[in-house]
């Protein structure tokens, strides 16, 4: 929630820059650009607002209250959505913008990354400790380490091994992510295949602006406009036009990943430096100027200077003193869209632009589903991919802001998202990796990642921290058939996967504040702890029945309103789950490729008076989506519900659309929280017929008023069955 008792002005202008959570209240721009907002009324009714504008803008919220916009240039396109719920608010920006992609089931696993392996063996030895602590483990990284001298698309000496591990890690069911960073040095075969191919890099606008003591350096460069930057490689980049009008950039940057992934056949695509990054971009006022410096430098003064230095150059420039708006970036003056654009008015959209076009290349890479992470966003991003929430730093305040984070990308219509676990800048701690392992293990993308040179903090580090890593984890796999269900909601319909209190409880006015505090879905709140020293969360409970999971309490009833719960470092963070749903979950494996195989459970929570409903999406898991066509895509996508009364229970299921090229695990498992009388175990029917339960499985607890029903292959999920019925008596 926003303080409007203050005047705050927010610039929006996509930068390189991590976010910065230190006490003041930081305004700075970061990666990604959403011109969008919610705003809830007194009486619980909410509105949003989106405008969509890809210049350099600012909003201004203060008293009355009000909300002052403004950009400098392009155009104002505003777009009013009416809700009146928060979920319908999100849900009608969603319509406008685009729903987001479904992740590879594979991607919902736990990922683990950092930056200065150095080498493959080092990259071995972490992930495999990991997997010796029995830490349940998907995806490991390689940071640009694995390059050859930060060349994109190429493979350097200590990574010699690299495809063989790779094979290594798909025979155990693992995947693999990779880094790309947009910017490709411009003297080796990638570059010169663009070229080649008509690709599109952003230019200068005229040959005379060109500085020729940096360009003729290079034969590939030498006769082009091609305005040459620095990143990481050791030479000069260029950087692709991803919105070329001719799709040349797009076709040739896919056909790179295509012949890249012949030699190390990654699975997903990790995007950084797009905002895009460029270091230290310089300034020259005359031609003799600009030919002295060694890097790039952009105009500040003469008819050229117009765009980079433009009369109102917003807060983005205001906030840091001797800064220009082509800092730490291009020059404003560049062209873009194959040169019908300034780059002054599509800067924004250059991290959406890449994630389109490396999520249109993954039939042709992979053809499978796979995930691509961008760190620069623009509204509409979610369509192809997700993010991490960038260079944060291993501080309790940015795990506390993270929680946020997680909750805002959910509204962008971004909900593959979440932090850097542990904290990427600067020294992690025990206590502070163990707390952000509890946490991120409740973030769609949940990835331990560290900054380069700073001392290992992968959980097998510390063995609280793994032992607490595989008890979230565990937890987190358990339930990823729900978390899945969730994500399919949100690329079929629009929903958000990741929701504030608010969102369910727009009424309860205790729930607007409440930033530490979130769910998944409609039906799993999760309260972290996320202070140092901290044994207790002091958590909000909303009017409804919850249920604690959590080991020492499981099954109990909460009391509405704030309590204090334990939050053990040595066991499950406070997780909670409201009566009235069904959750489906799988046991747990070390991969989710192992899990999902697992004979499906579903978890019934009772609400007096009120039947209980949920459902389960399931499908191949990494089948490409053709056109991202959902409604096509082969699943069976069962609705359940349950509804008891003194005399016994009666739990259905409906195949809404079944598929049967996709073969489901069974149904073995019921459980049923806040069931007041016995059930008369020997009364079973399924669909009319007799059922023999496994008793050594099944019990009811009077006290805790918990049902356990289990019996092998009790209940088929396949697409033949399209429904079912099974119903017993009390005692
Ligand atoms: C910046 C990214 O934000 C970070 O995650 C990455 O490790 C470094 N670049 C190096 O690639």
């Amino acid at each position: 929630m926003h303080n409007l008792d203050r005047y705050t002005t927010w610039p929006m202008f996509a930068r390189d820059i991590g976010p910065d959570s230190g006490s003041a209240l930081s305004t700075q721009n970061l990666y990604g650009v959403h011109p969008f907002y919610m705003c809830i009324e007194s009486d619980g009714k909410a509105h949003g607002v989106f405008i969509l504008n890809s210049n350099a803008q600012e909003v201004e919220t203060g008293p009355g209250p009000h909300l002052l916009y403004r950009t400098i240039g392009g155009r104002i396109d505003m777009a009013f959505f009416p809700g009146p719920t928060p979920e319908e608010v999100i849900n009608q920006y969603l319509q406008h913008i685009g729903f987001p992609f479904l992740p590879a089931y594979w991607a919902l696993g736990y990922q683990l990354c950092r930056w200065g392996y150095g080498s493959l063996d080092a990259m071995k030895t972490v992930i495999s400790r990991n997997q010796a602590a029995g830490i349940p483990l998907d995806v490991p990284y390689a940071d640009i380490d694995y390059m050859n001298h930060y060349e994109d698309f190429t493979e350097g000496d200590n990574w010699s091994g690299f495809p063989a591990y790779t094979q290594q890690l798909h025979n155990q069911g693992l995947h693999l992510i990779v880094i790309f960073d947009p910017a490709v040095e411009v003297d080796y075969s990638s570059f010169q295949r663009g070229i080649n191919a008509d690709a599109m890099f952003i230019e200068w606008a005229r040959d005379d602006q060109v500085p020729h003591n940096i360009q003729d350096q290079y034969p590939m460069a030498k006769n082009t406009k091609i305005m040459l930057g620095n990143v990481w490689p050791e030479r000069n980049t260029a950087f692709p036009d991803f919105l070329d009008t001719q799709n040349n950039t797009n076709v040739w940057w896919a056909g790179e990943f295509a012949q890249f992934h012949k030699t190390l056949p990654f699975d997903g695509m990790w995007i950084d430096m797009n905002e895009p990054s460029n270091f230290d971009t310089g300034t020259y006022s005359s031609m003799e100027e600009q030919l002295a410096n060694a890097k790039l430098s952009c105009p500040i003064s003469g008819p050229d200077s117009s765009l980079d230095v433009p009369p109102y150059p917003t807060q983005a420039v205001y906030q840091r003193s001797g800064e220009y708006l082509f800092s730490k970036t291009l020059c404003m003056l560049g062209k873009t869209a194959r040169r019908s654009r300034n780059f002054y008015d599509t800067k924004n959209l250059y991290g959406w632009s890449e994630a389109r076009a490396t999520y249109q290349a993954i039939p042709q890479v992979t053809g499978k589903r796979s995930a691509v992470i961008s760190r620069s966003t623009f509204p509409s991003s979610g369509r192809y991919g997700g993010h991490w929430l960038g260079d944060n730093t291993a501080r309790w305040e940015d795990l506390q802001t993270s929680v946020i984070g997680v909750m805002e990308f959910n509204m962008f219509g971004i909900p593959y998202v979440g932090s850097d676990i542990c904290g990427f800048n600067g020294v992690s701690n025990e206590e502070l990796c163990l707390r952000w392992h509890q946490f991120g293990a409740f973030s769609p993308f949940s990835r331990d990642h560290n900054s380069e040179g700073m001392p290992d903090q992968d959980p097998a580090v510390w063995p609280s921290v793994a032992n607490a890593a595989r008890i979230a984890l565990g937890f987190r796999y358990y339930y990823l058939p729900y978390l899945y269900s969730l994500h399919y909601n949100a690329a079929r319909y629009g929903h958000t996967v990741i929701r504030p209190l608010f969102f369910e409880y727009p009424k309860d006015e205790e729930t607007l504040e409440i930033s530490e505090q979130f769910l998944w879905g409609s039906a799993l709140m999760i309260a972290p702890a996320l202070y140092q020293g901290q044994t207790t969360v002091h958590a909000y409970f909303p009017s409804d029945t919850w249920y604690s999971l959590q080991p020492e309490t499981y099954g109990q009833k909460m009391f509405s309103g704030f309590n204090d719960v334990n939050a053990p470092l040595s066991s499950l963070t406070p997780v909670f789950v409201r009566g009235g749903f069904i959750l489906p979950r799988q046991a747990a494996n070390t991969t989710t490729t192992a899990s999902r195989l697992n004979p499906f459970e579903v978890l019934i929570t009772v609400k007096t008076n009120a039947a209980s409903s949920g459902e389960l999406y399931y499908d191949n898991g990494d089948d490409i989506i053709p056109n991202d066509n959902i409604e096509q895509h082969p699943r069976v996508h069962w609705q359940f519900s349950f509804t008891s009364s003194i005399v016994g229970g009666v739990f259905t299921g409906n195949c809404e659309t079944c598929s049967t090229a996709v073969k489901p695990p069974t149904l073995d498992t019921i459980e049923i929280l806040g069931y007041p009388s016995a059930p008369n175990f020997s009364g079973f029917k399924l669909d009319g017929s007799s059922v023999t339960l496994d008793m050594s499985k099944t019990s009811y607890d009077a006290s805790t008023q918990r049902v356990m029903i289990s019996s092998k292959n009790l209940i088929s999920l396949m697409a033949l069955k399209k429904k079912f019925t099974l119903s017993f008596s009390n005692n």
